[in-house]
């Protein structure tokens, strides 16, 4: 494996601090959306392994812990297609948490990413981005980058992805994160566009979008959010009272009439899945959250 020297950015020198970043480039093989690992979750898990080392150039310890957790999201029906085992498959996770974490990189859990928010944990995000079935060429607009994991993930199932963090350190941060990937060879991204804004409001110039994911919770799907979301869209929006949402899947159909209906439905039946609070900003400063 042909490894080079990168020079990092001062965003990205600032979360290779704290980020558990390697300092070389890694992947050996351009990225090719048609190339996808052994997805046999039956397997031991050894294919995979080899197929990521020739391919990707990771280490053979973080993707043993991520086929285990792989394992465990197949068999409670938290990824969908093969698209979204393909996509979990190939997203380094233990790129996007705090060094401090790197052991529980692949925990069913969420992990602290500092700024007081969290990345979530691995099956909630298999789940929520089945439920978008995101197909190649689609628009994706996510709102909360956190941690940049999310993204990343949406990024080996399309090609068009936008996402919005509001605290701005933390979306430079994550930039850092980004490009310091696309440094070491993981061109799929390039195709992320981020921005440090108030993701209530959407990203109006970049809409409509095919698909929206929202990660942090809130008591009522944003008007914004909905109008930014194309007839036939599909939404997933964590929506309830503070600590206690329950993960929505919002459609956005045309009634034979002409009218647009909304159909919502519970991706955990009824479960309550708690999250980092829907924030607001006022003037500069994030204030409060957006609930009624
Ligand atoms: C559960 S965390 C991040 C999960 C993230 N998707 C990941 O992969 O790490 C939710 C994120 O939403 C962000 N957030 C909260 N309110 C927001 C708003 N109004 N606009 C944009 N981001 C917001 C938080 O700052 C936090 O980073």
């Amino acid at each position: 494996m042909q490894r080079r020297k990168f020079v990092m950015g001062s965003a990205a020198v600032l979360g290779a601090a704290v980020l558990g970043r390697g300092a070389w480039a890694s992947v050996p093989k351009p990225y090719r959306w048609d190339a996808a690992p052994p997805i046999d979750s039956a397997a031991d898990g050894a294919d995979y392994v080899k197929w990521m080392v020739e391919n990707r150039g990771e280490s053979p310890k973080y993707l043993g812990m991520r086929w285990k957790r792989y394992q465990v999201l197949v068999k409670n029906k938290d990824l969908w297609r093969d698209a979204d085992k393909r996509a979990f498959l190939l997203v380094p996770r233990e790129e996007f948490t705090l060094k401090r974490n790197l052991a529980r990189a692949y925990d069913n859990a969420f992990l602290d990413i500092g700024y007081g928010v969290t990345i979530s944990g691995p099956h909630l995000v298999g789940r929520m981005t089945s439920a978008i079935d995101v197909k190649f060429g689609e628009k994706v607009l996510e709102v909360g980058t956190g941690s940049g994991y999310q993204s990343a993930y949406l990024a080996n199932l399309t090609d068009k992805v936008w996402t919005v963090e509001i605290i701005k350190p933390l979306a430079g941060r994550t930039r850092g994160v980004y490009d310091d990937l696309i440094a070491r060879g993981y061109s799929e991204f390039k195709s992320i566009k981020t921005k440090s804004a108030d993701g209530y409001y959407g990203w109006e110039e970049a809409g409509p979008f095919d698909k929206i994911i929202v990660t942090c919770g809130i008591d009522h799907v944003p008007p914004p959010l909905l109008q930014q979301l194309k007839v036939g869209g599909i939404m997933v929006i964590p929506v309830g009272p503070p600590g206690a949402q329950r993960v929505l899947r919002v459609v956005k159909e045309k009634a034979p009439d002409g009218s647009i209906t909304i159909t919502r439905s519970d991706l955990y039946n009824g479960r309550i899945v708690p999250f980092v609070p829907f924030t607001k900003i006022e003037g500069d400063v994030i204030k409060g959250t957006h609930n009624k």
